[in-house]
């Protein structure tokens, strides 16, 4: 018995310098959050309907990363990607009904919501993506921006997809008057609409993951968007023709519940605002790269006739697009038109 309680003592004295260490490292620690339940921590759900290795699910990614991080667990991004929980338009129904608290939808798709945002879809509006940003950051795009206000959302950010391109099954787009009596697939903009109506196509408005489908079953003949995406969703499998116009810009807000956001405490307002601002500039590079990645890609391949649209056929389709401009004017008024950087000098 006495033997027993000397070895039990001794197994002690050994034990204690590992216990002292091992409360120091714990103390060391940082706080992790990541065991409190729901109700203590901030979750939020940020619905998207792109694959995780576009420009913006990337970007969705890194955006969860970094919150997470930043707030030792305490606020949790849960990212839902290729339209896993909401699709396309749903997804704005849900953010609007507080079912989910973010969204990045492509801009043309709140057009319904504030028709005047369907500027960004004029074609040839912009020149470069610094256009882009110059024209959200100016007081027009802010004002525009405030126009979502009204529908209890709130735009912290910008992210890019790209210019878009046109491809099609039935014949090379050289010229705009090839696209006649083409079947496009636009996304849900009445000014892509009138944009295929000024060249005597068909525009058909159809969601985002239902493209691929409506391609094979020859529902539409041909489809315009950036090459990530293009890509992504194997769509120019389907296609025999490809122009690299650059006539558009698709491009995404970030948007939350206004109503969520105001609830939140300034000290997470400022967290999410900081780490978007910075995701923010690191989401332009990788869309820009990514997207001349793909276009190797698919030179690469020679699985697809590829057309390139030289500048001055660039300024040939933008005239012929003026009465978008006009279709615009009539119903929006040209104030954000003459506030888009190409038309700045000459106001
Ligand atoms: C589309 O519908 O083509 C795009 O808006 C999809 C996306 O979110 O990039």
């Amino acid at each position: 018995m006495r033997n027993l309680l000397k070895v039990f003592m001794y197994c002690i004295l050994l034990a204690i310098p590992f216990l002292t260490l091992a409360c120091t490292q714990y103390d060391d620690y940082p706080e992790d959050l990541e065991q409190l339940s729901e109700d203590e921590r901030l979750v939020i759900r940020f619905s998207h309907v792109v694959g995780e290795d576009t420009p913006k699910g990337m970007a969705a990614r890194k955006f969860a990363e970094l919150i997470k991080e930043r707030s030792n667990g305490r606020i949790e991004v849960q990212v839902f990607s290729n339209g896993t929980l909401y699709k396309d338009v749903e997804e704005l129904n849900a953010l609007l009904n507080g079912n989910i608290q973010m969204i990045a939808p492509a801009i043309s798709k709140l057009t319904d919501l504030v028709p005047e945002l369907s500027v960004y879809d004029l074609p040839y509006a912009f020149d470069s993506m610094e256009e882009v940003h110059e024209f959200t950051e100016s007081k027009a795009g802010n004002q525009l921006k405030n126009l979502l206000k009204q529908h209890n959302l709130i735009v912290l950010g910008l992210w890019d997809s790209g210019f878009k391109q046109i491809s099609n099954d039935t014949r090379p787009i050289e010229h705009y008057k090839d696209l006649k009596g083409i079947r496009m697939r636009i996304m849900q903009s009445d000014i892509l609409a009138e944009q295929y109506r000024t060249v005597d196509a068909l525009p058909r408005k159809i969601d985002f993951n239902t493209v691929f489908q409506s391609l094979q079953k020859g529902d539409v003949e041909g489809q315009e968007n950036t090459l990530t995406n293009i890509t992504s969703k194997n769509l120019y499998s389907l296609q025999k023709y490809l122009t690299i116009s650059d006539h558009g810009y698709l491009g995404y807000f970030l948007l939350f519940n206004y109503d969520f956001w105001k609830k939140l405490s300034t000290e997470d307002q400022e967290l999410i605002k900081e780490t978007l601002e910075e995701v923010q500039e690191w989401q332009w590079q990788i869309a820009k790269e990514l997207n001349d990645q793909k276009l190797q890609e698919i030179e690469d391949c020679r699985c697809i006739q590829i057309h390139y649209l030289s500048e001055e056929e660039k300024k040939d389709w933008e005239k012929r697009f003026s009465p978008v401009y006009d279709y615009y004017k009539q119903h929006f008024g040209n104030y954000y038109i003459q506030n888009l950087p190409k038309y700045k000098d000459v106001k």
